[in-house]
């Protein structure tokens, strides 16, 4: 695959709710290219700070138009900045990067997505992409937010999923509790389990759904963050450790060039736990 350096016009970027920011860019060489699951590293300076450019999710790919667009929470400094940059500005990106997430097995039938706050940047591309090229797939999307106010594209995301199930910490909106809870209760309820699993969403959330998923013997891709410094393999920052039952010495999975969707038996969970 491809990686492209290239300037990138800013079509849009504006916020979305209180703390989330919507990035629409005209990228052409970087959107042919790219797939759900992978991502790009942003420079979001031509100062020092911030001095590393930033890795987001493609949130949407729109090959046809040239365009990626990009979901983000204000976290820090670099993202900050991003949430001040105006239509028409450039905005240099290195790109698509990691691997991506794999389509469903020809053979599968019902699929479930689990998405934990901003980790739905990362699942929206791949949700439109099954319900493109699988669209035989009963598509079940469990969507966990803080509270009401933190959702995403709720009215599209009716339209693509099959069902959409929301849960809420607070209990502001949908089930009361977290989005495994909110699965786990269907699972009880149906006495049946999905057929295959994806998840994207904070690393305590997803250590609790991998566990899940590898008791019920369920097929699953994850996908992780860590903090990143090149995103292309050369500073090894990114460096997560690894389970490995053969040997007492730690091993580890690089999140930028191995990952960043994982299957669950490859990563150590317990130190997100
Ligand atoms: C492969 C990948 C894809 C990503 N996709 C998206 C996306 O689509 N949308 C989105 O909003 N965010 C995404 N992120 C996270 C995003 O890169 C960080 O939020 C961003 O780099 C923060 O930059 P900052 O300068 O604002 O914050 P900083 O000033 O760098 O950090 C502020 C605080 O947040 C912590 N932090 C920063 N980045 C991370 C991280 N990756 N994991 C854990 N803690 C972190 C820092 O340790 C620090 O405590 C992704 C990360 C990775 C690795
Ligand atoms: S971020 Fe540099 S090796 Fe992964």
């Amino acid at each position: 695959m491809k990686k492209h350096l290239e300037k990138a016009i800013i079509i849009e970027n504006r916020s979305l709710t209180a703390s989330i920011y919507h990035l629409v860019l005209k990228a052409p060489d970087i959107s042919k290219e790219a797939r759900p699951g992978q991502f790009v590293m942003v420079r979001i300076s031509d100062g020092l700070i911030p001095l590393l450019r930033r890795p987001f999710s493609f949130f949407r790919i729109r090959k046809d138009e040239g365009i990626v667009e990009i979901a983000y929470r204000l976290v820090g400094k670099g993202t900050m900045a991003l949430s001040r940059k105006k239509e028409g500005e450039e905005l240099d990106l290195l790109g698509p990067l990691g691997n991506g997430f794999r389509l469903p097995p020809a053979e599968v039938k019902t699929v479930w997505v689990l998405a934990g706050g901003i980790g739905i940047a990362s699942v929206m591309s791949l949700i439109e992409e099954i319900r493109l090229k699988r669209p035989d797939v009963h598509l079940v999307l469990y969507y966990g937010a803080k509270s009401s106010s933190d959702f995403l594209s709720i009215s599209e995301l009716s339209r693509l999923c099959s069902e959409v199930k929301y849960s809420t910490d607070d209990g502001s909106f949908g089930f009361c509790g977290s989005v495994l809870g909110c699965a786990v209760n269907d699972c009880e309820a149906s006495k049946v389990l999905p057929s295959y699993l994806y998840a994207c969403g904070p690393p305590v959330m997803l250590a609790h759904v991998a566990k899940w998923a590898l008791q019920h013997n369920i097929p699953s891709q994850f996908s992780l963050e860590s903090l990143m410094g090149c995103g292309v393999g050369a500073c090894l920052g990114c460096a997560i450790p690894k389970k490995n039952e053969l040997s007492n010495s730690p091993s580890y999975v690089h999140v930028c060039f191995e990952g960043p969707v994982f299957s669950p038996d490859v990563i150590k969970w317990e130190q997100y736990l």
